[in-house]
C-alpha cells in the first residue's frame, strides 16, 4: 500500500498552479449525458473520483479520450443501464446520474450510496426533489429505480441547500416540461458552474448563485465544450501548507472571490494574502492569533477546509475552536492528529484546540480525503517524521499534492 512520508519542512516558498476543481468536474460529466452530443471539458484534474465518473460513463456506452487536461465525451451511443454498486459504493458522487438520465430516458435504476439509509440522509432531499416533479421512485434489493414518462417543473423547497441535490434537481430539470423553482438551493461556485455548462449545451437555468434556481426546461441539449473553474479547497490547502510552515507562496489558476473566507480566516490568524498579478500571494509576516470558525454553506467557511485549518490551529498560541455544522460526524482526523501530539477536545459539534508548540510525527492514517490533507499538512510541522497511510483517500481528490509540495519545498515522498 502507498504511504506519504514527510519530514519536518522549513517555510514552503516558490509558486503552485491550482487544478480544475473535482467538485465541478463530477456533476458537469454527469450533465453531459443530457445530450447525446460531444462535450469536450477543458482543466479536468487526473483523479481518481473523475476515473470512477469515466467508468460509470462508459457504463453508459459514453466514450471518452484524454488529451492531458482535456476530456472528450462522446454521447452519440448512451443508454440507461442499472449503474452497479461496485461503482457507486466507490463515490457517492455517482448519484449524481440519476438526476439527467431519468431527464433524459424516462427511467434511472441506480445502486444505494453505501451506508445510506433511505428516508433520511443524505439522498432523501434528491429523491423528494425528484418526486416533486412527477417521478415515481420505489426501492428494493439495494437499488432505487425512478420513472417519469416526462418529468414536470415544479417549487422545490430543500430543507437544506445541498450541494448535490440542488444539482441533481437542476439537471433533471433541465429537460423537464416547464419551469422548476429551488429554493434555499445551494450557491456554492461549483452550482454556478454546473449552471454555465448547462446553458452552453443550450439550456435554461438563471440564478445560480443565488438561493433560488429557476429551470426552464428545454427540448434537447447538445454538447459543448467548457473550461472547468479552479479547485478552491485544493488553493485553500495549499494557503494553510503555507500558513503551517510559516512560507510564502503565489498560487496561480485561483479565483480568489471563491476562496474569500479560507482567506478571511488566514488573515484573522495572522497571515497575509494579497492579489498579485498571477494569481493570490500567502505569507507569514508577523505574530499568529488564535482563531474560532464555523463551518456553513457556501458563502461560510467551507467544510472541506475544516480538517486542514484545524492541522493549522494546533500550531496557533492559545485556545481555538471549531463548530462543524454542514456534516454529523466530521471529526474523524482528530485522533490522528491526536496522535501527533495535537490538544483537541470534541465537545458535540465543536472541536476545542488547544495549540501546541510542536508537534511530533508518528504513523497515522488518513480516513478520508480532506482529513487526510489535514495529516499532510501537520506532518510538515510536526517535529522527525510522519508516515501517513491509506493514502488512496488523499488522491481520490489531490492530483500529484507530493510533488506540488515538493516543489515548493517540503520534504514529502510518497513511496509503495
Ligand atoms: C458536496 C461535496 C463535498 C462537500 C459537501 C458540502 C461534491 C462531489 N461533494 O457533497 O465535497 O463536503 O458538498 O459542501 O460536490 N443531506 C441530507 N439529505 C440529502 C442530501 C444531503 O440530509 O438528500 C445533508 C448531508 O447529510 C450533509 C449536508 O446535507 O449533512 C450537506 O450535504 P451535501 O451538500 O448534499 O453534500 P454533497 O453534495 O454530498
Amino acid at each position: 500500500m502507498a504511504k506519504f512520508i514527510v519530514t519536518k519542512s522549513g517555510p514552503l516558498k516558490g509558486k503552485v498552479a491550482i487544478n480544475g476543481a473535482k467538485n465541478s468536474v463530477l456533476p458537469i460529466m454527469a450533465a453531459s449525458l443530457l445530450s447525446d452530443g460531444f462535450s469536450t471539458l477543458e482543466d479536468v484534474p487526473r483523479l481518481e473520483d473523475v476515473h470512477v465518473m469515466c467508468r460509470l460513463l462508459e457504463y453508459f456506452g459514453s466514450r471518452l479520450k484524454w488529451n492531458n487536461k482535456t476530456l472528450s465525451i462522446d454521447n452519440s451511443q448512451i443508454r440507461p443501464a442499472p449503474a452497479p454498486y461496485d461503482l457507486v459504493r466507490k463515490m457517492r458522487a455517482s448519484f449524481l446520474v440519476m438526476g439527467p438520465i431519468l431527464s433524459r430516458f424516462g427511467n434511472v435504476k441506480i445502486s444505494l450510496p453505501g451506508g445510506c439509509a433511505i428516508g433520511t440522509r443524505p439522498i432523501d432531499l434528491h429523491l423528494k426533489g425528484l418526486a416533486a416533479m412527477g417521478a415515481d421512485i420505489t426501492l428494493g434489493h439495494g437499488y432505487i429505480e425512478a420513472k417519469a414518462d416526462k418529468l414536470i417543473g415544479d417549487r422545490i423547497y430543500l430543507d437544506f441547500p445541498s450541494v448535490g441535490a440542488t444539482e441533481n434537481l437542476i439537471m433533471a430539470a433541465a429537460l423537464a416540461e416547464g419551469m422548476t423553482i429551488i429554493e434555499n438551493a445551494a450557491e456554492e461556485p461549483e452550482i454556478i458552474d454546473l449552471a454555465n455548462f448547462i446553458n452552453s449545451m443550450g439550456g435554461n437555468v438563471k440564478g445560480a448563485g443565488t438561493d433560488t434556481i429557476k429551470i426552464e426546461g428545454v427540448e434537447e441539449l447538445s454538447g459543448c465544450t467548457h473550461t472547468i473553474i479552479p479547485d478552491r479547497i485544493e488553493a485553500g490547502t495549499f494557503m494553510t501548507a503555507a500558513a503551517i510552515t510559516g512560507g510564502d507562496i503565489i498560487l496561480t489558476n485561483v479565483i480568489i472571490d471563491h476562496i474569500r473566507p479560507v482567506e478571511a480566516k488566514l488573515k484573522e490568524a495572522g497571515i497575509q494574502v494579497e492579489p498579485v498579478e498571477e494569481g493570490i500571494r500567502v505569507y507569514k509576516n508577523g505574530p499568529l492569533n488564535t482563531l474560532d470558525l464555523k463551518t456553513l454553506p457556501y458563502p461560510g467557511f467551507p467544510t472541506d477546509m475544516q480538517p486542514q485549518m484545524m492541522a493549522f490551529m494546533c500550531t496557533l498560541p492559545g485556545t481555538s475552536m471549531i463548530t462543524e455544522t454542514v456534516f454529523e460526524n466530521r471529526f474523524m482526523h482528530v485522533s490522528e492528529l491526536k496522535r501527533l501530539g495535537a490538544r483537541i477536545k470534541i465537545e458535540g459539534r465543536s472541536a476545542i484546540i488547544e495549540g501546541v508548540e510542536r508537534l511530533q510525527g508518528t504513523q497515522v492514517k488518513a480516513t478520508d480525503l480532506r482529513a487526510g490533507a489535514a495529516l499532510l499538512l501537520a506532518g510538515l510541522y510536526a517535529e522527525g517524521t510522519t508516515e501517513v497511510l491509506d493514502i488512496y483517500h488523499i488522491e481520490r481528490g489531490y492530483e500529484g499534492i507530493d510533488e506540488k509540495l515538493r516543489s515548493l519545498g517540503a520534504n514529502i515522498k510518497r513511496v509503495n
